[in-house]
This record gives structure tokens, sequence and C-alpha cells, in this order.
């Protein structure tokens, strides 16, 4: 699926149970080469004195690793600028406040400073990294993000779930304007999985349970995750070349039931 030699920039590690992870692991394990990102000096250190204990020294000495703060114009300009040519790039980067964005509460909020960050960070960065990633894709590429049901509302998500809507629109917007390069655009759109980023939605599990009423297919909170990175390998590499502007659901099938699963639908034991 993905080309030997190829390289993609992974951007959004923030520990290896990360799907940025995942996925980076399964282009190298194809022949890729990964340029990791994290979002800043920080978040690389917390890494490597947190975040993967379970990697050898060598494993650890061997990623190529950068930093980028998205909502950092600067940053993303240097970033590109020191790739050289890539084949693709996956965005796998989201920021709601939970005090003020995520949670039980109305959507209204006082601090609206918050919801216009979590748009940047988790919807507009698209734009401003396929901007810059652009021109290091001279023989064209793939550019893939991950959502959440940009369509439904779910309990907690609040306005998380409204700038996913927002990705999923720019996602198509993207795929328009970058056509003519050869250029293609799509998301994920995952089921719930065990990640720091999930650890902040308040209630994730309770939200995480509702799958087990609404997916027809078993869905596993961890061991999914592979599941989620081959649907991304899919849309990064050789085998989607006619394949842009979409969103690919990788939830079990949780995206199209109506209502609930009645007992005698629910996957089996
Ligand atoms: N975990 C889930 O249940 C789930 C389901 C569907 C979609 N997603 C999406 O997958 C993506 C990755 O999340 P994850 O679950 O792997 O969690 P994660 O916490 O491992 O990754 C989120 C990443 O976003 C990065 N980030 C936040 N603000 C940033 C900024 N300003 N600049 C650069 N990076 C920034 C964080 O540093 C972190 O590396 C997110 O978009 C998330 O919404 C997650």
């Amino acid at each position: 699926m993905i080309k030997k030699g190829s390289t993609y920039v992974v951007m959004g590690l923030l520990n290896t149970d990360s799907i940025a992870y995942a996925t980076g692991k399964l282009v190298e394990e194809m022949g890729g080469n990964v340029i990791w990102t994290a979002q800043n000096e920080r978040m690389k250190k917390i890494f490597f004195d947190r975040g993967c204990k379970d990697l050898s020294v060598e494993e650890k000495d061997a990623m190529q690793f950068k930093y980028c703060d998205v909502t950092i114009d600067e940053e993303v300009e240097t970033l590109f600028n020191e790739t050289g040519e890539i084949d693709g790039v996956l965005h796998s980067i989201g920021y709601a406040n939970p005090k003020t964005c995520l949670g039980a509460e109305e959507m209204y909020t006082p601090a609206s400073q918050d919801v216009l960050t979590g748009f940047h960070i988790s919807a507009a960065s698209l734009a401003t990294v396929a901007h810059f990633a652009a021109p290091k894709m001279k023989n064209g590429g793939s550019i893939v993000t991950l959502s959440f049901e940009g369509s439904r509302p779910f309990p907690y998500y609040n306005w998380m779930g409204v700038n996913k809507a927002a990705l999923e629109a720019l996602v198509k917007a993207l795929a328009r304007n970058m056509g003519k390069d050869y250029i293609r655009v799509n998301a994920v759109s995952a089921g719930p999985l065990t990640t720091k980023a999930a650890s902040s939605i308040p209630s994730f599990n309770l939200l995480a349970s509702t799958w087990e009423d609404i997916s027809p297919l078993p869905w596993d909170t961890l061991e999914d995750k592979v599941e989620v990175a081959n649907a991304c390998v899919f849309l990064l590499g050789e085998y989607s070349k006619k394949i842009t502007g979409q969103t690919l659901f990788v939830d079990g099938g949780a995206n199209f039931i109506g209502g609930r699963l009645m007992d005698y639908e629910k996957p089996k034991k």
C-alpha cells in the first residue's frame, strides 16, 4: 500500500497510544519513511521521557522528530521547509478546553476565545498544514486527518463535535482546491479509542459505552486503533489514488444505525 522509500509527515504524536503513532509505525513497516512531529519542544521531551517507555534506545534514536504548533504559521512553514520532498501528511491533531468546550454543560460558554482556539487547532489548522505541505508534494500526494462523527451531536463532545463537522467540510473544500496538483485530502472518522485526547473528554467511558448499543460490529477501544491506522495508511498510500474529499468511517458501523441495536442484533460474545 505504501510505496517503499516514500516519505510521510506524521503530526500529532503525544505518546505510543496516539493514533499518529499507530499509523506512522504501519507506514514504516511497509517501507515508508516517517518524519514525526509533536506540538512543541516540551511535548517532544514528554514523548521521550514518559510517552514511549516500550521503545528501545535504538528505536528512539531512529525516529526523525520535529516539533510544530499548528496554530503558528511560521512553525508549519519551517517544518515543511525542512522536510524535503514528501508523499503525504497525517494530521492527527485536535484540542478543545475540557473545562469550557466539552462536558455536560450547555453549548454557550463565556470563554469564546477557547471556542476559537479549539476551532483553530482542530479544524482550520488542516488548511495551514495543506498550504505549506503542498509545494513539497511535487508529484501529488495525500493528506489524511482524523474525525469523530461530524454529522451527529454526541453527549459531552459539544464544541469538539462542531469542530469535527467543520473539519469534514474543510476536507471537501481542500480536496476541491488541491486536485489540480494531484493532492488528495480525506478524513478517517474513528470510533472511540483510548488515548490522551480521549481521556480529556469528560465521561469518555460513557461515550465509548454507547458503541455497545450502536455498533453492529464489536468495537474495542484499545485493539481497534490498528484498524483506524490501517484505514489511514490506505488513504495515504497507493491503493486510494482516485479517492478524495471523503470521510471514511472506521467505527464498527455505528454511523448509520437508526436508534439502538436490538439485543438479537448485538455482536455475539
Ligand atoms: N481517541 C479517540 O477516541 C478519537 C476518535 C476519533 C478521532 N480522534 C481524533 O484523532 C486525532 C488524534 O487524537 P488521539 O486520540 O491520537 O490523541 P492524542 O492526544 O494522542 O493526539 C492529539 C494530538 O494533538 C496534538 N495537538 C494539540 N494541539 C496542538 C497544536 N496546537 N499543534 C500541534 N499539535 C497539537 C497533541 O499534542 C497530541 O499529540 C484528534 O484529532 C482526535 O480528535 C480521536
